[in-house]
């Protein structure tokens, strides 16, 4: 079984996702790490010619090792990073393969993206597109990256959601969209374990349509 979410920044996809892959068993790939992953690799070259040749040969050479030091992975910076190497097309392909392996694995997989149900696998069993307003996503990131330890600027983070969203929005190789057979979950009043049953519900009634019952 493939499950793909989706969802915009800080949306609570990541979280949902992990816990639809310890409820059903299967493995999780955060695909947003990937491109996390090819964004601090050329962080050096921001700004300069050779940004995009970088980025790309960086998403060419991808292996786990470039997915350690999830702290600083997971940063606000890197995010940054990570949208602005996402608009480069090439760098999109380099790491579709990588992301259709895991999903083809046998037993299936979790992906959890931007692409996922549009691009990555359209053939996915359930698709979820996870939304939450953008106050409530810069308070969750917030409260996970002081968690963490960091001291949280939150109107600094709340922009840098935005700015993130508005690339998004407007990448031209994205498909950042709700699939039309994707199940919307707006997890703005809902607490994890309330989202996580609501999730669970859904993928259960999809892969049930699915198999005719
Ligand atoms: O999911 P996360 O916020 O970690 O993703 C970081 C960035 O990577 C996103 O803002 C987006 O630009 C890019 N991304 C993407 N396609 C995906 C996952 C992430 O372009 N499937």
């Amino acid at each position: 079984m493939i499950i793909a979410v989706d969802g915009p920044a800080a949306s609570g996809k990541g979280t949902l996702a992990a816990g639809l892959a310890r409820h059903y068993g299967l493995p999780h790939l955060d695909t947003g790490l990937l491109y996390r992953a090819v964004g601090r690799a050329v962080a050096a070259f921001d700004g300069t010619p050779e940004f995009e040749s970088r980025a790309i040969d960086a998403a060419k050479t991808l292996d786990a090792t470039h997915l350690e030091g999830i702290e600083e992975l997971t940063s606000a910076a890197v995010g940054v990073l990570a949208s602005q190497v996402a608009v480069i097309a090439d760098v999109r392909a380099a790491l579709f393969d990588f992301q259709r392996r895991f999903a083809t694995q046998p037993g299936g997989a979790v992906l959890d993206g931007r692409d996922i149900g549009t691009k990555i696998c359209p053939d996915a069993d359930a698709k979820l597109f996870i939304v939450a307003d953008s106050k409530a996503r810069m308070e969750r990131r917030a409260r996970q990256l002081e968690a963490r330890g960091q001291v949280v600027d939150r109107y600094a983070l709340y922009h840098q959601i935005e700015e993130r969203d508005a690339r998004d929005m407007a990448n031209p190789h994205g498909g950042f969209y709700q699939a039309s057979d994707a199940h919307l979950l707006d997890t703005t009043r809902l607490d994890i374990e309330a989202a996580l049953r609501a999730a669970v519900a859904l993928v259960d009634a999809a892969v049930a349509g699915k198999a005719g019952h």
